[in-house]
């Protein structure tokens, strides 16, 4: 959460940075800024709000110049304010910071400047950052001793970059724990948290490592590590597509990303399902006599992938017959996992940046369990600290609530567990062929439920004003039912809870009125009769029905207000599918209430805080 961009080169510095930063735009929206040196000075421009606001501010102010820096803020310490928004500076306003991450010690810090005289202007932990410069600089330091004795004072997580307006030429930066990447064009150089924020213009990049700072020039970056050697470094060409980074004609990127599924679905399987049925991982992988010897897994993950992970420990149990564990990365770490046995660890997260992951991947190799993960930014540092990486392929996801990665996440699950049970040869032939049959078909079959989409934008109306919803499924369906309730909320701000139907009458039943609406997910199987006793349960307390079930069943529509049928399928793939209407159920609520699918209120897509 919170993004940071720097740009030095021709071009009008202050839209490049609003680019930059409308592109980042999904790690935060509580406020937003950009300092620039305009004729040889420091001016900033600052405001509360989304990119836009602060675009309508720099109509009113405009800054001209070519080298600048910006940031677009999720609020840690202090209120989503102007004051508080980023970059900030030091009291004589003269060096410029945007920072992403948290300085643990910010309060001792501060305390010491105060005393040193130094004036603070907002409630934020990163200034003391400009400060502790502008304080190295008073003793006589030259600008980068001054950056480099002041790095070693701050504890925490952190990647920024810094302007200093009697260094026009140059922006510093620093990196331990937040993402940084070093981007360069046609005379032209960037820093920013994340590539899509440097595309079309950046051409090559860098992604700058742990304990790394410099400065960057509008022609190359200069790196050292933090004994203050200097760092070789090498260049990678930018592979993005920036069309995949708009919302090519619908009204929003959730919408866009939800009908991308059928797209993203086909690609997975192209590249991961070769010819005669063999599943193939490209990526670096542990040894097949490793695998075939695996005994356990634990699945870390937050949010969306968690609930991903719920169905991957269905899919590996049952394919590849290995016990595994699901935790929630931030639980994780703290219950001192038991490491024995051939265990491995799955981290899952689209970003590949979320804080709470991250650390349990640092616990899990400290107790030297190899950790695998899965994301969709392979140069994330989830995939470089992990031994090795799979990748989602879903494509950026730039609406903050998760949908085409959720499913790209339970297809690669499947298809892994799949690849498990090839490895230890469990899965006799028939049955393999039988699985891929099923899997080649889901594309075409999300194509045909997202072209019944206006059926669910029809429901909408009716649950503009709906307090509460509840969510039922079992199975392999009880996380479609913890994923729909989220999506709801996150996008809605319903209040929604997601159970596991067995559990309905052990407490949620209490909550049951005419005023809730229950949706029901009873697709055709094991679980289905079990369902149907779910629904009776709800309408003998006169709870509205929403079912999403299986086509062509005869029985649950008539029982529900609202049904929608998806195509028929196994049990075990129906979570790939029941999901998307779900997932449109969220849109259109929002939309509806007139809420921003996009941009819902305090949320962030990737939450690099713990
Ligand atoms: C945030 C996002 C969620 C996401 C979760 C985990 O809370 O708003 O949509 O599921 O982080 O993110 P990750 O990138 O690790 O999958």
């Amino acid at each position: 959460m919170c993004g940071i961009v720097g740009y030095i080169g021709p071009k009008s510095v202050d839209s490049v940075l609003l680019v930059g930063l409308t592109r980042l735009e999904y790690r935060g929206y509580d406020s937003a800024g950009i300092a620039v040196l305009d004729s040889g000075e420091l001016q900033v421009r600052k405001e509360k709000g989304k990119i836009k606001d602060l675009e309508r501010l720099l109509q009113a102010h405009p800054v001209e110049g070519n080298i600048g820096i910006g940031h677009t803020r999720w609020a840690t310490h202090g209120e989503p304010n102007r004051k508080n928004a980023h970059p900030h500076v030091d009291t004589h306003k003269r060096i410029a910071v945007a920072h992403n991450g948290i300085i643990e010690n910010h309060f001792e810090l501060k305390q010491e400047l105060v005393r040193e005289g130094h004036v603070f202007h907002s409630d934020t932990d990163t200034e003391v950052i400009p400060h502790l410069v502008e304080e190295e600089l008073k003793k006589g330091m030259e600008i980068e001793a001054a950056l480099f004795n002041t790095i070693q004072r701050l504890r925490g997580r952190y990647a920024f970059v810094l302007l200093y307006e009697k260094d026009p030429s140059r922006i510093f930066f620093a990196r331990d724990g937040s993402p940084l990447v070093y981007g360069h064009g046609k005379g032209e150089s960037f820093l920013a948290s994340d590539v899509p924020a440097i595309v079309p213009a950046a051409l090559e990049h860098y992604v700058i490592e742990n304990q790394q700072w410099g400065w960057v020039t509008r022609d190359e970056l200069h790196l050292l590590d933090y004994g203050k050697q200097s760092v070789g470094f090498e260049l990678k060409k930018i592979e993005m597509n920036v069309q995949d980074l708009d919302k090519g004609g619908f009204d929003h990127f959730m919408l866009k990303e939800i009908f991308e599924q059928s797209g993203v679905m086909r690609g997975i399987i192209n590249e991961r399902i070769a010819e005669g049925g063999k599943v193939v991982f490209g990526e670096k992988n542990n040894s097949n006599e490793f695998l075939s010897r695996l005994s356990r897994i634990i699945i870390t993950s937050a949010g969306t992938s968690w609930h991903a992970g719920l169905v991957g420990k269905a899919y590996l149990e049952r394919f590849a017959k290995i016990s595994t564990e699901v935790d929630l990365s931030s639980e994780f770490r703290y219950r001192n996992p038991v490491a024995e046995g051939d265990t491995k660890v799955l981290a899952i997260s689209q970003s590949g940046e979320t804080a709470d992951t991250i650390a349990s991947i640092y616990e899990a190799k400290a107790k030297f369990i190899r950790v695998l993960s899965f994301v969709n930014n392979t140069s994330s540092t989830i995939a470089r600290e992990s031994n090795s990486f799979i990748d989602l392929k879903a494509g950026p996801e730039i609406g903050v609530a998760s949908t085409k990665a959720y499913t790209a996440q339970l297809m690669n699950l499947l298809l892994y567990a799949l690849f498990l049970a090839g490895v230890k040869w469990i899965l006799d032939k028939d049955e393999r062929m039988r699985i891929f049959d099923e899997i080649r078909r889901i594309p075409d079959q999300i194509d045909q439920i997202l072209s019944r989409a206006d059926v669910i934008r029809q429901w909408a109306a009716d649950f503009r004003e709906t307090k509460d919803f509840v969510f039922l499924g079992r199975s392999f369906n009880y996380p479609t039912a913890l994923e729909g309730a989220l999506k709801l909320k996150e996008v809605s701000y319903i209040h929604a809870s997601g159970y596991a139907g067995g559990e309905f009458k052990h407490g949620p039943i209490a909550l049951i009125t005419d005023e809730v609406p229950v949706v029901c997910i009873t697709p055709q199987g094991e679980i289905y009769e079990k369902m149907i006793s779910n629904i009776e349960e709800v309408r003998a307390r006169k709870g509205k029905i929403i079912s999403i079930h299986t086509e062509g069943d005869e029985k649950v529509p008539g029982m529900s207000d609202y049904s929608f049928g998806i195509p028929q399928c196994s049990e075990l793939i129906s979570p790939i599918l029941a999901v998307i209407p779900l997932q449109l159920l969220a849109y259109y609520v929002a939309v509806e209430r007139g809420c921003e699918p996009d941009q819902p209120r305090n949320l962030a897509k990737s939450v690099t805080v713990e």
